[in-house]
């Protein structure tokens, strides 16, 4: 590094997993980033919770404070990178940073998720940047593929696989057995999870994340509370083994889809054939498939969670900014944050669940008896749902229960709803019936 480049400064909010990574990716790749910059970037200072803490990263000449006061009002820091997580203290940070013309860098989607609109905004006003690509899919650049890479195109839908946690334990259930609170143990234990895990496995996680990619990629104000969200916590193992007997996998899905009714928003337990690429991502990895009227089918993979991965993303973010700071263009104009100037961001009609439209898997638990399987089958051709595949399980036991698993075509979730409420009411049905959503994606 020579004397007479140019230096910025940053300032961390956060050194736990992901701020670790970061310092560590920045530390290891100086030369490279610099390089690529042509400025130097220091690290000044940063936020951590106890100051005696042990670290993933060599801390040596950064300034440790527990207020983050000291940082965000600092003045020589230019860019504040948040990675404290929560949507309390990171608002407070982002918003006075903002106030004081920093920019910033974030990986916080729930922050964004919920506040993006109004931080955007103020962001836009104070002319500094928010740089948020670690915030969906850990190390996947997919907000930088969807809101540059295919902003010529209409984007159809978008698909993905975007709570790593979530991924890594369907993975571990299906393919070795293993117990489900064991396997999110170990997500914890590799730095994967959230601080509150239920919003790995709720899908809170995943729908922050959906309604990032959907406002970009269908040019409307980020709207998470419309999101349609259901967890994986209630899944059973049989039921993904049924699944890939049928030659299906189930895998968490978001999918954000412009319909004719509207946009469908929604976070649930998927089945998906086996045989596209997006139903054999497995373990922590994340894949989102964006459909663009030009493009056609586009598959963007890489690990979703993980100290590096999303240092990777973060750094990207910090060479971007640390580029506008250096070629003199601070504003966030060049590129809107959601790829649509924030005037002419349309708001969209979200259609509601019982509107949704996709195929279905059920199961069945009934007393094996004659006629049973002909009034279930009746139930559906009055309703005028054609049934793609079923398969009955010999009784397993002296009761004589068996399961019954079949998949619907494409329907209305209402009326396959009015199916299952008929179903349950059949003297033979012994248990509620297991509903899972399922997309061709084809
Ligand atoms: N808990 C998240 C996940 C981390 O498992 O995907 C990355 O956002």
């Amino acid at each position: 590094m020579t004397d007479i480049m140019q230096k910025i400064t940053l300032g961390i909010l956060g050194l736990g997993t992901v701020g670790g990574g970061t310092v560590n990716v920045l530390q290891r790749n100086t030369e490279k980033i610099s390089g690529r910059t042509g400025v130097e970037i220091h690290i000044k200072s940063a936020l951590v919770r106890s100051l005696n803490s042990e670290r993933i990263c060599d801390c040596s000449g950064i300034q440790m404070t527990t207020d983050h006061l000291d940082i965000v009002n600092d003045p020589e820091i230019d860019i504040i990178v948040e990675l404290i997580g929560g949507d309390t203290l990171a608002k407070e940070c982002l918003e006075i940073a903002i106030a004081n013309g920093k920019h910033v860098v974030t990986a916080n989607k729930a922050l964004i998720a919920k506040y993006g609109n109004e931080l955007f905004a103020k962001a836009e006003a104070n002319n500094v940047s928010i740089a948020y690509e670690a915030s969906v899919a850990g190390g996947i650049s997919i907000i930088k593929a969807l809101r540059e890479g295919m902003s010529g195109n209409e984007i159809e839908f978008i698909a993905g696989i975007i709570n790593g946690t979530g991924n890594f334990i369907l993975t571990e259930m299906l393919e070795k057995g293993r117990d489900f609170s064991d396997v999110l143990a170990e997500a914890q234990a590799l730095g994967y999870a959230e601080a509150d895990p239920t919003f790995d496995v709720e899908g809170i996680d995943a729908a922050h994340k959906l309604a990032i990619l959907a406002a970009i990629g269908f040019g409307m104000p980020i709207d998470f509370e419309s999101v349609y969200t259901q967890g994986i916590s209630g899944l059973a193992l049989e039921d993904l083994k049924y699944a890939q007997e049928l030659g299906y996998r189930i895998k968490h899905l978001g999918v954000a889809k412009r319909t004719e009714n509207g946009i469908e928003l929604r976070v649930h337990p998927t089945l998906i054939p086996e045989k596209r690429l997006i139903a054999n991502v497995n373990g922590v990895m994340n894949a989102v498939l964006v459909r663009g009227d030009a493009v056609g089918n586009t598959l963007h993979y890489g690990a979703g969670a993980g100290a590096e991965p999303t240092a990777s993303a973060i750094v990207s973010d910090i060479v971007d900014v640390v580029r506008r700071i250096s070629s003199g263009n601070h504003s966030a104009s060049a590129v809107p944050h959601l790829g649509v100037a924030a005037e002419l961001l349309q708001t969209q009609k979200i259609v509601t669940v019982s509107e949704f439209s996709c195929g279905f898997y059920l199961r069945l638990t009934v007393n094996d008896e004659p006629g049973v399987m002909a009034q279930v089958t009746q139930i559906f051709a009055e309703k005028n749902i054609s049934i793609e595949a079923i398969i009955q399980k010999e009784p397993t036991d002296e009761q004589k229960i068996v399961q019954i698993i079949l998949l619907t075509e494409e329907c209305r979730e209402k009326l396959l709803d009015e199916c299952i409420q008929e179903i349950q009411s059949l003297s033979a049905i012994q248990a509620p019936a297991v509903k899972i959503r399922v997309e061709h994606l084809s």
